[in-house]
């Protein structure tokens, strides 16, 4: 089961009104979008989501609220072509509710958990070409360390790395997580899974989530009404690190611009940031996937 996370925060500050048109960009297992749903009875929903499987299962719920809504089997990276193609320019607001779902993690063919043993795959879109045995499997030194550092802020990259290359072919997850477990030190086994930040860098490789995300995000703030807002919840910080500096950027005035008595209209920010907000300590104790979770909101002001 998929406990949606920040949904009443999130709901409570999207500004929705009953004719709103919102865009939910990771549909899921639709606890987002079900609840946003109930509340736009003469509004529409256009749901993304890459994955045919939450689609199938989220289709099922929705309809049982509602036809105001069109589901739409694409990443979200694709989010201007695809209302473009049905005539939507702007849109009132737009969620994101980043990374897998439960039931993704879940189900051990996917291939995303160090926990169950599976072929090495990851892919969100099961269409998808590239997988985490490719990577596994193929990168050269260089780059595995890279992703490694990058995606996972992985200390032990180097040897995690050279281990791999030595081992291969790898096949599945928990060979993976042993030798992942066999190149670092024993002091690092102890407080968390030492394959977590391999296995999310290679996830982030596989799905090139961080690349997506930024320009998702960048569309996002184009396709907003005045008055609208765009809702994201991250789970990890390099996922955070992208939404701030993104919502920073389309905020702030100019500095040279700081030092005039008065800024002209064309040069004012167009979004101002209305709030960041991480779960309650009733929400952490309840749902272990909260716990790094974190919601940010910005507004179109004009
Ligand atoms: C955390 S779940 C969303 C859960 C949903 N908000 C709920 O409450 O049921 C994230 C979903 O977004 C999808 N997803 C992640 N990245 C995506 C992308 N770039 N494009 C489309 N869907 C994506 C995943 O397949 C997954 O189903």
């Amino acid at each position: 089961m998929h406990i949606s996370v920040l949904l009443e925060e999130c709901i409570n500050n999207l500004n929705l009104r009953e004719n709103s048109l919102v865009v939910d960009c990771t549909l899921g297992y639709a606890g987002h979008s079900s609840e946003i749903l109930k509340k736009i009875k003469k509004g529409y929903l256009y749901a993304f989501d890459q994955d045919k499987e939450a689609i199938n299962k989220a289709d099922s719920k929705l309809k049982k609220i509602g036809n105001n809504y069109k589901i739409i089997n694409s990443n979200f990276v694709n989010i201007k072509k695809e209302l473009n193609k049905l005539n939507i320019n702007e849109v009132d607001c737009i969620l994101y509710d980043l990374g897998v779902s439960s039931p993704q993690l879940d189900e051990k063919e996917r291939g995303f958990s160090f926990h169950q043993d599976a072929r090495l795959d990851m892919r969100m879109n099961q269409e998808q070409e590239l997988d985490a045995y490719y990577v596994v499997n193929n990168y050269e030194l260089n780059k595995l360390v890279d992703i490694f550092k990058k995606y996972g802020e992985e200390k032990y990259a180097l040897s995690i790395a050279k281990g791999i290359i030595k081992n291969r072919p790898i096949t599945t997850t928990l060979e993976l997580a042993e030798i992942i477990k066999k190149n670092v030190p024993f002091s690092y086994k102890k407080d968390k899974h030492p394959a977590r930040k391999v296995f999310q860098a290679i996830r982030i490789e596989v799905n090139d989530e961080l690349n997506v995300l930024e320009n998702s995000l960048r569309q996002a703030l184009e396709l907003i009404k005045v008055n609208g807002r765009v809702a994201v919840i991250t789970f990890h910080s390099l996922e955070d690190r992208i939404c701030k500096k993104i919502f920073d950027e389309a905020s702030k005035v100019d500095d040279n611009l700081k030092k005039l008595p008065v800024i002209p209209l064309e040069y004012q920010p167009k979004y101002k940031i209305i709030t960041t907000i991480t779960p309650s300590d009733k929400e952490l104790n309840n749902n272990n996937r909260a716990r790094s979770a974190k919601l940010r909101i910005i507004e179109r002001i004009r």
